[in-house]
């Protein structure tokens, strides 16, 4: 057998670059759960969900060869049958295979549909950059028309500001289309070819391979060389053109906080017209969403043309920012009970009393164990419930619960056939 290498004297850890999620920050998850599926609902989005793992060819044509996720980032491995998977990297090329695999056109046009989940990718891990994180994602497959796209900026905006977030901001370009593409292209490789001394290694990489990343450059000499790039506005054909303006007049419609950003290129190949990030105007190099017209990967995954557009949030980055900024996780609570048990015959008889409480969608605490009346009582009180119902060994005997206010402290004794209705009645 090979040797574990993951394996040392100290008990295991997570894997580096990935984190639990643990039950101090259910609150965050559940508002994100919550909301999320709300605001889906509203805005007319569909559930869809996609395996986790994928043919390591469906992001290598579907984002793009030369990108950092296929390039460098890709969790891959061989299956005992030989197959090369990867754990996704992203949402919307699993979608786009899903919509033509199940011909998903069919069934509605366009197809508006919702997913969330973990994505991976074998980043450098740094604050706001893990290798195992989570996004929520929308998409629109089937249609060209700009509205979608203010539509998709309109549905993440909505969300964000739903959980409690402010002062968000659009920063928005297009990335053309094939007609005007390349002649862009042609002229920024002209540009950065009398600068090639002057770039960084990445960038020299970039130039070879995908010029129009060389954009994105986060190194300070290779932004102030970029500062005197071609910008693509000056190349648009009439259609992208128009479909940019059109973009731009249904943002100022909706009173779109936006920022018109000619260097905004994205780190996948898919985009065409269209590309956006939303970010907060103190942190605008860690966006909390990104998203994009992808017209051609319906192509390039299924052989024809399939106009679509979306977006993805950033989950562990949304949820930083709500933490950093003490916002409160938006959460309607059930009011709950606490089940207090004193001795064996009372546990016995609990559990089944406790089970009726909940089949009556009653939100029941306990605390069973080795525990005293004094420290049930305790815990009782720190869970902030507003009942505590108490079986001891006399109410067992009687066929009674006692039912005590947190709050006033006055107990009552009431029939346990009864304890369904009486309890609901002191919650109301
Ligand atoms: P993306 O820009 O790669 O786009 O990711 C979207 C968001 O996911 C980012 O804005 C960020 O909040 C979060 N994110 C990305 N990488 C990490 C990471 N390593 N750690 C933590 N958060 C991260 C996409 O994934 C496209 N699929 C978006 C899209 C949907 N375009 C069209 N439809």
């Amino acid at each position: 057998m090979e040797k574990d290498s993951t394996k040392k004297d100290k008990p295991y850890q997570t894997v580096r670059g990935m984190h639990d999620i643990l039950p101090k920050d259910e609150d965050y998850w559940r508002s994100i759960w919550e909301i999320g599926n709300e605001i889906s609902e509203i805005h007319d989005f569909n559930f869809i969900e996609t395996p986790i793992l994928e043919a390591v060819g469906l992001f290598e044509e579907g984002i793009g060869e030369a990108t950092d996720i296929v390039e460098k980032e890709m969790f891959s491995f061989k299956t005992k049958g030989r197959e090369i998977v990867v754990l996704r990297p992203e949402g919307t090329a699993p979608i786009m295979r899903s919509y033509i695999q199940h011909h998903l056109g069919h069934f509605s046009s366009p197809l508006k549909v919702f997913y969330w989940g973990p994505m991976f990718r074998y980043e450098r891990p740094q604050s706001g950059r893990y290798r195992q994180f989570h996004q929520w994602g929308f998409e629109v497959i089937g249609e060209a028309d700009p509205f979608y796209d203010v539509q998709i900026m309109l549905v993440t905006l909505n969300f964000l500001k739903a959980l409690g977030i402010k002062g968000l901001k659009i920063k928005i370009n297009t990335v053309g289309c094939r007609v005007c593409r390349p002649t862009y292209r042609k002229r920024l490789v002209q540009y950065y070819r009398t600068q090639k001394r002057n770039i960084c290694k990445d960038c020299i990489r970039r130039y070879e391979k995908n010029p129009l990343r060389l954009l994105d450059c986060t190194v300070r000499e290779c932004k102030e060389i970029r500062e005197g790039a071609p910008i693509i506005l000056d190349y648009l054909c009439q259609a992208c053109n128009s479909h940019f303006k059109e973009v731009l007049g249904l943002i100022e419609d909706n009173e779109i906080e936006y920022e018109p950003d000619p260097h905004l290129v994205r780190g996948l190949d898919y985009y065409s017209k269209t590309v956006f990030e939303v970010v907060l105007p103190k942190n605008a190099d860690r966006a909390l969403a990104g998203g994009g017209r992808y017209d051609y990967l319906g192509e390039v995954l299924g052989g024809r043309t399939i106009p679509a557009v979306g977006v993805s949030l950033g989950l562990e980055r949304i949820i930083e920012y709500i933490k950093e900024k003490e916002i409160d996780p938006k959460r309607k609570k059930k009011p709950s009970v606490f089940f207090v048990v004193v001795g064996e015959e009372a546990k016995k008889k609990g559990l089944c009393l406790i089970n009726k409480l909940r089949l009556s969608n009653i939100k029941v605490l306990e605390s069973v164990g080795k525990q005293s009346l004094k420290n049930q009582l305790k815990i009782a009180n720190k869970t902030k419930s507003k009942l505590s119902l108490i079986l001891g060994q006399r109410e067992c005997f009687e066929e009674t619960v006692m039912i005590r206010n947190m709050k006033t402290g006055v107990q009552e004794t009431v029939p346990t056939e009864n304890i369904v209705e009486e309890t609901k009645k002191r919650l109301r």
